[in-house]
């Protein structure tokens, strides 16, 4: 395992920087262009492992990857895999397979590595069996899942307790091979990435803000312009953030609301934020953001606005620790179950640079103090909690290692490279 020191300059900078293409419409484009006829394209996805890991699925399904081409004889065409099919490190690959494969004649395992063959699958199957897909988890909930051979699927109506956009999605892509149409509901809050798309293209409609109808039919060949991500964007507008005179521009970045509450949470800590829609692909909106560090205060986290901003909140700690006063997250229970337990793992990162936080049921306090100290953070085999501490760097005067700091790599290969290029 790696262990790298990230120490940064105490002074304001300013930048451009274009971040790696959405894991989340990475995912989506190459799943969606599988289950197509034909030859699709998609442009500018995602460099890192997890994106990888979609590939390598996709492939062992006989579909022909090259580059930004994608050709597969569709969904019905998918050949039965040699082998289990290994997701990496990848939940939204596990989970959106899952429902592009439930209505196969076959059946397929998928697995993960250790940290996603701990994470909750059971979430999966009542969505699924309403549709009559056979799916199995392990007893505990967790990976294997082995779905297909149910025979045709039926369309159904179904209500998800959580506001899950990866069980959404796999609920939808198996619904679009049902024989019937089906509608699904859900708290609100989830990136709805998928619903956009499958409206763009014929095969659902909206019918409240979280209720969706889902029309059977094939999804077509298509050519998607993959933009930034904004999970990746939030570590560079953290640092813009933190630092008063800083400015940071991102470039064409998903702005779907269901990935943009991390900007609504930087403005309550006393960021300037400017976003602006320049386009959609294929339904779904893109934009420049850019951040100015005014100064921090502490600020408070829950509802919807926690779920819009999930994967950005260990950056809420990072800025809550680094600012004024007290910040409080709540109604993040999910965090719980990530690539590690985010609640414990970013109360630890935060600990570990002599910060004061602590835990809640779901969520956590962090006590602002204006600075943080060096030291030795255990990333727990988590890309974004590394990343959140090379951030936490910024308000360290001194070194902050980062155990395990490759890891970063499965959303944003040459991440800290990139940190440390803002100030050159
Ligand atoms: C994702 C949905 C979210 C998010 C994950 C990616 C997606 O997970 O945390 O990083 O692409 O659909 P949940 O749907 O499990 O909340």
């Amino acid at each position: 395992m790696t262990t790298r020191t990230i120490n940064l300059p105490p002074t304001a900078f300013s930048a451009t920087v274009r971040v790696p293409g959405d894991k989340s419409l990475s995912h989506r484009a190459l799943i969606c262009s599988a289950m197509a006829e034909g030859r699709s394209e998609v442009l500018g996805a995602g460099p890192g492992g997890d994106i990888a890991s979609t590939r390598r699925v996709l492939a062992a399904l006989g579909v022909e990857l090259d580059g930004a081409s994608v050709v597969s004889k569709g969904v019905a065409g998918w050949r039965r895999p040699e082998a289990v099919l290994d997701c990496g490190n990848s939940g939204t690959t596990m989970r959106l397979m899952a429902g592009a494969l439930a209505a196969q004649s076959f059946t397929a395992t998928l697995i993960g590595d250790a940290s996603l063959n701990r994470r909750p699958m059971r979430r999966l199957v009542p969505p699924l069996e309403a549709l009559g897909a056979r799916i199995e988890v392990d007893e505990d909930g967790s990976p294997p899942v082995t779905v297909g051979g149910s025979g045709p699927l039926a369309g159904a109506s179904t209500s998800v307790g959580i506001a899950s956009a990866q069980v959404r999605s796999a609920f939808e892509l198996a619904a679009v091979q049902a024989s019937g149409p089906s509608e699904i509901d859900s708290p609100g809050g989830f990136r709805d990435h998928t619903e956009r798309w499958l409206e763009h293209f014929g095969l659902g409609r909206r019918l409240t803000p979280t209720r969706f109808a889902v029309s059977p039919g094939a999804i077509p060949a298509a050519r998607y312009e993959v933009p930034g991500d904004p999970s990746s964007a939030a570590f560079v507008w953290t640092l813009a953030a933190l630092r008063r005179g800083s400015e940071v521009t991102t470039p064409d970045i998903s702005l779907n609301p269901g990935r943009i509450g991390f900007l609504q949470i930087i403005e309550g800590f006393g960021a300037e934020v400017e976003a602006e829609v320049t386009g959609t692909v294929h339904g779904d909106p893109v934009g420049t953001v850019t951040v100015r560090g005014r100064g921090l205060f502490g600020t408070d986290v829950s509802g919807e606005l926690a779920v819009a901003a999930l994967d950005e909140l260990p950056l809420v700690a990072v800025l809550g620790a680094l600012g004024e006063g007290v910040t409080r997250v709540r109604d993040a229970r999910e965090l719980r179950s990530k690539e590690s337990d985010r609640i414990v793992s970013t109360v630890d990162m935060i600990r570990a640079l002599g910060g004061g936080a602590e835990a809640l049921e779901d969520g956590f306090v962090v006590i602002g103090t204006g600075f943080l100290d060096p030291g030795e953070v255990d990333s727990a085999h988590d890309h974004r909690i590394a990343m959140a501490a090379a951030v936490a760097a910024a308000g360290v005067d001194g070194d902050v290692r980062i155990q395990d700091a490759t890891i970063a790599g499965i959303s944003w290969p040459g991440f800290y490279e990139q940190v440390e290029a803002l100030w050159s």
